[in-house]
């Protein structure tokens, strides 16, 4: 990969929610592109597998647990990335929450909070504790997993779809605050993707037979699809894209109904 668009030696990532699914596949396909990884989620345990396994194949990361509902977390996640790894240029804003499955109107105002607290006030506080240091070098990227669950409406994860439609919203006005020092924001939007995080759905077997039936490419996604997109952000290769969103999706979006 040395001498390529994509080539991320030198690089420091952190990406929230690594210990599984999205979050692991893009750890480990940045660390396998050169990037110094940071694996983070509320267990230790499960993360230092995953940091295990970039570093017995010879890349190199480190475990820091983090909640991304707890401030205090999330500042020593950033604060300890810098003091291991010297900075960070890639921030990940993976993890999220989604504790309601109902109709939107029934929701408390506990699971509201919880959902809008992880699912955006936390990348806001991610996002201002680690563009200032990229902004003083004039590079960095920030990429934020959000959902198609943001783009349309939904009958049971209505919530949810608020809390990805205002990460597109804080992407673009992060994007246009700090391209002019060289930080880019960006989201990615998955469709359905095989993790413990999207299980109701796909093992619902009617559900999934609806879904792959109106998905152009029909089947859903598996978290290596994701992560492609992820390195693509972080890398040199995405140098003029900021603001936007990268949906991934096996086409149902866009699909005829
Ligand atoms: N799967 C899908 O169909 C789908 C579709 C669209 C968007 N997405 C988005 O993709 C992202 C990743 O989801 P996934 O499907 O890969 O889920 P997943 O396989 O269930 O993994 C979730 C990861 O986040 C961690 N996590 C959960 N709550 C956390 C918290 N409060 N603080 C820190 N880490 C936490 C988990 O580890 P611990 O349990 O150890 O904390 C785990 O590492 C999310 O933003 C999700 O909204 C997923």
């Amino acid at each position: 990969m040395k001498n390529t668009p994509f080539d991320l030696t030198g690089k420091v990532a952190v990406v929230t929610g690594s210990s599984r699914g999205i979050g692991r596949s893009s750890a480990e396909l940045l660390a396998k592109l050169g990037a110094k990884v940071v694996v983070s989620s509320r267990k230790a345990e499960a993360c230092k597998e995953v940091a295990d396994g970039i570093n017995a194949a010879g890349g190199d990361a480190t475990v820091i647990p983090c909640n991304i509902a707890r401030r205090a977390e999330v500042e020593a996640l950033i604060s300890g990335t810098i003091r291991h790894y010297g900075k960070i240029d890639v921030l990940v804003c993976n993890a999220a929450v989604n504790p309601y499955y109902g109709p939107l109107l029934d929701i408390t105002d506990e699971a509201f909070d919880k959902i809008m607290g992880s699912n955006v006030k936390s990348n806001i506080w991610l996002s201002a504790l680690a563009i200032p240091q990229m902004a003083e070098r004039g590079n960095g990227s920030v990429i934020i997993i959000s959902s198609i669950g943001g783009l349309r409406g939904s009958t049971v994860i209505g919530a949810y779809g608020i809390s990805k439609a205002a990460d597109f919203a804080l992407c673009r006005s992060l994007a246009g605050e700090w391209g002019p020092k060289g930080v880019r924001v960006n989201c990615i939007a998955p469709g359905l993707v095989k993790t413990d995080f999207a299980r109701a759905l796909w093992e619902d077997e009617a559900n999934l037979k609806r879904r792959t039936a109106t998905t152009p490419l029909r089947r859903i996604g598996e978290p290596d699809e994701i992560a492609g997109a992820v390195a693509y952000l972080a890398s040199d290769a995405s140098s003029f894209m900021t603001g936007q969103t990268i949906v991934i999706d096996g086409g149902v979006t866009t699909a005829a109904p």
